[in-house]
C-alpha cells in the first residue's frame, strides 16, 4: 500500500483486522458465557473504530507496518466501548439505544453491563500485555499511558465532571476541560500509541498530542451537535438525550452556530498542528475531515 492511501480503503483494510483481533481475544479465553456474551454484544454492535484507525493511520505515516499497533488498537477501542456501555447505564446517560441496536444493560440487564465494562477494561490491558510483536518496554509505557488517558486523570474524570455539570451552567473553560477529559483523552492516547509504536521522538510527539487534542475536542462538538441535529437511523442513539440530562453542551452554551464556529476553528487547529511532522499526515488530515463532517 503506497503511504498516499485514501481513508475510506485503509479503513476497509484494517477495520476487519481490529475487530478480530479484539473479538477473537474475549473468544477464545474461558470464562462465564453471560459476560462473554454480553462483551462480545457490544464489540460487534459496530461502531466507526475511530480510534484504532487513527492509531494504525499514525504508523501507517511513518512508514510502519500498521499491524505493530494492532493488539493496543484492539485494547483501546475496547476500553471505549466499556466506556460506551457504563455511559449508558440508568446511573449515567440512561439511554436505550447504542450503535443502532438495544444498549448493553437492556440486554443482559444492569449488573451484567457493569461487569462487561469492566471485563472489557481489565482485558485491554491484558491483551497488550500478551502482544507478542511490541517489546515488553514499550508495552509498558503503553499500559502507563492508556491507564492516564483512560482513568481518573483522563476519561474517566471528564465523565465524572459531566456528571457533575449537570443541571449547571458551566463556563466555556469548564465545558472544554469536560470534553477534553471525556473525549480527548482517548484520541490522545490513539495518536501518542501510534508515534510511540513507530518510534518517534518527543518533539513529534507533541504535534500529534496538539494534533488530538483539537480533533478531540472537535469530536465532541460535532457529537453534540448530532445528538440536536443528527439522524437517529443514522446516529444509532436516541438524540435529544443531552437535552433530557441538562447535560452542558457547546450548543447549549454557544449557540448551534457558535458550536459550529468552535468546530471549524478546531479543525483549522488540528490542521496547524500538523505541520512539520516528518511523517506522511494525509491519513491524518483524511481523519480530521471525516470527524467534523460525519453524521453518525
Ligand atoms: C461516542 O463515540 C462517544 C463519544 C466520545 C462522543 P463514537 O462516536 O466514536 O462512537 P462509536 O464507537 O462510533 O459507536
Ligand atoms: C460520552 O459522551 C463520552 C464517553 C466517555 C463515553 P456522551 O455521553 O455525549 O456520548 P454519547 O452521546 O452517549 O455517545
Ligand atoms: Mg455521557
Ligand atoms: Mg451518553
Ligand atoms: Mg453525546
Amino acid at each position: 500500500m503506497s503511504l498516499h492511501v485514501d481513508l475510506g480503503t485503509f479503513q476497509q483494510k484494517y477495520k476487519p483486522m481490529i475487530e478480530e483481533a479484539m473479538i477473537g481475544f474475549v473468544r477464545e479465553k474461558a470464562m462465564p458465557s453471560t459476560i462473554k456474551d454480553a462483551m462480545i454484544y457490544s464489540l460487534e454492535a459496530g461502531g466507526k473504530r475511530i480510534r484504532p484507525i487513527l492509531l494504525l493511520a499514525v504508523i501507517h505515516g511513518y512508514g510502519k507496518d500498521p499491524q505493530s499497533g494492532m493488539k493496543t488498537a484492539a485494547a483501546l477501542e475496547m476500553i471505549h466501548t466499556y466506556s460506551l456501555i457504563h455511559d449508558d447505564l440508568p446511573s449515567m446517560d440512561d439511554d436505550d439505544l447504542r450503535r443502532g441496536k438495544p444498549t448493553n444493560h437492556k440486554v443482559f440487564g444492569e449488573a451484567m453491563a457493569i461487569l462487561a465494562g469492566d471485563g472489557l477494561l481489565t482485558h485491554s490491558f491484558q491483551l497488550i500485555a500478551e502482544d507478542t510483536l511490541l517489546p515488553g518496554e514499550s508495552k509498558i509505557t503503553l499500559m502507563g499511558l492508556m491507564a492516564r488517558c483512560a482513568g481518573p486523570e483522563g476519561m474517566v474524570g471528564g465523565q465524572v465532571a459531566d456528571i457533575e455539570g449537570e443541571n449547571k451552567k458551566l463556563s466555556v473553560a469548564e465545558l472544554e476541560s469536560i470534553h477534553v477529559h471525556k473525549t480527548g483523552k482517548l484520541l490522545i492516547f490513539s495518536t501518542l500509541a501510534g508515534a510511540i509504536i513507530s518510534g518517534a521522538t518527543v518533539e513529534e510527539q507533541n504535534k500529534l498530542e496538539k494534533f488530538a487534542y483539537h480533533i478531540g475536542l472537535a469530536f465532541q462538538i460535532q457529537d453534540d451537535i448530532l445528538d440536536i441535529e443528527g439522524a437517529e437511523e443514522l446516529i444509532g442513539k436516541r438524540t435529544g438525550s443531552d437535552e433530557s440530562k441538562q447535560k452542558s453542551t457547546y450548543p447549549g452554551l454557544l449557540s448551534m452556530k457558535g458550536a459550529k464556529d468552535k468546530l471549524q476553528f478546531h479543525f483549522d487547529e488540528a490542521l496547524d498542528s500538523l505541520t512539520g511532522l516528518s511523517m506522511d499526515t494525509a491519513l491524518l488530515k483524511q481523519i480530521a475531515l471525516l470527524i467534523v463532517n460525519r453524521n453518525h
